[in-house]
């Protein structure tokens, strides 16, 4: 199979589903022809892009066992007719529980055949220096997993004629789903003396939920707890205040301290 064009469609608030993606689609060796990076809420507004007879990698981060609803909802408005698909999460090295089949699932119903599937693993969003989970991930060892996985694709491509003679990839997870849990509305973030307005946080923001006459105010209704402002914040000013995303970050670090690899998994 020759696929049209290959195209990268992700959300990822702190950049490490996107780092993936991206060296993925470095081993698959084919010019990337479009990269849309949903993460923006500007993105998302527009109206879902449609393919035919492509290859498209779509990726984001799972968050409680699950798709963001962002992102899932944003998925579920894509069209396509004889499109291949290459399905992504990226966990935080606790579980991605049923995220794969979620976005499989979202995928075929939006008439892809999915090719080739994977879970990789990123720094979680609430790790910093005192609670460290998955620190620096992906790392280099797990940058050369997503390329041979991009080759691995690559020789599945030039198996077969027909995307009609693939069976979809199988993936784990469970249907029903695992209930998404609500985490908020929370004041999770304090931000200390040291902000000095830069506003670099608000660009980072993907659902406009910091105050752009106040840096200091989080719209919490609206935060979806990606940490993305913290991490971007060039001064350390934005941190997890004490309560309860703090008290989880803690929980992580303690119980999911042992080194979780990459799963993929290629169709038949
Ligand atoms: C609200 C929220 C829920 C999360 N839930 C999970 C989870 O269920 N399992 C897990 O291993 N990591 C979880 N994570 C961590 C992210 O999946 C992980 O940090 C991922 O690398 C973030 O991707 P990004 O860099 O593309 O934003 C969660 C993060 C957030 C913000
Ligand atoms: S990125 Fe940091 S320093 Fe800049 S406005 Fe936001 S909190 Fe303040
Ligand atoms: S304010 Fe909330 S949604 Fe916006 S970047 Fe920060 S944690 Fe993410």
């Amino acid at each position: 199979m020759n696929p049209e064009h290959t195209n990268l469609l992700y959300f990822s608030p702190t950049s490490t589903t996107q780092t993936i993606i991206k060296e993925i689609a470095k081993g698959i060796g084919k010019n990337v022809s479009s990269a849309l990076d949903i993460t923006k809420p500007e993105i998302r507004n527009l109206s879902a892009p449609e393919f035919v007879d492509d290859l498209v990698l779509i990726g984001a981060p799972v968050y409680g066992g699950r798709l963001p609803k962002d992102a899932a909802d944003y998925f579920k408005a894509i069209k396509t007719s004889g499109s291949l698909a290459v399905l992504i999460v990226v966990y935080g090295n606790r579980e991605f529980e049923d995220a794969l089949i979620e976005l499989k699932n979202i995928a075929m119903d939006c008439g892809f055949i999915p090719l080739a599937a994977a879970a990789f693993i990123g720094e979680h969003s609430f790790s910093n220096n005192e609670f460290s989970i998955a620190m620096n991930r992906p790392d280099k060892k797990d940058l050369e997993k997503a390329f041979a996985f991009g080759k691995q694709i690559k020789n599945l491509l030039g198996q077969f004629k027909n995307p009609a003679d693939l069976a979809p990839v199988d993936v784990p997870g469970n249907f029903p789903y695992k209930e998404g849990k609500q985490l908020g509305p929370l004041s999770f973030i304090d931000v200390t003396d040291d902000c000095d307005s830069c506003g670099i946080c608000i660009t980072a923001c993907p659902k406009n939920a910091i105050d752009e006459t106040d840096t200091y105010a989080t719209i919490e209704k609206d935060c979806i707890f990606c940490c993305a402002c913290i991490k971007a914040c060039p001064q350390q000013a934005r941190i997890i205040k004490t309560g309860p995303i703090k008290d989880k970050a803690k929980w992580l670090s303690e119980n999911y301290a042992l080194r979780k690899e990459p799963q993929t998994f290629l169709a038949g």
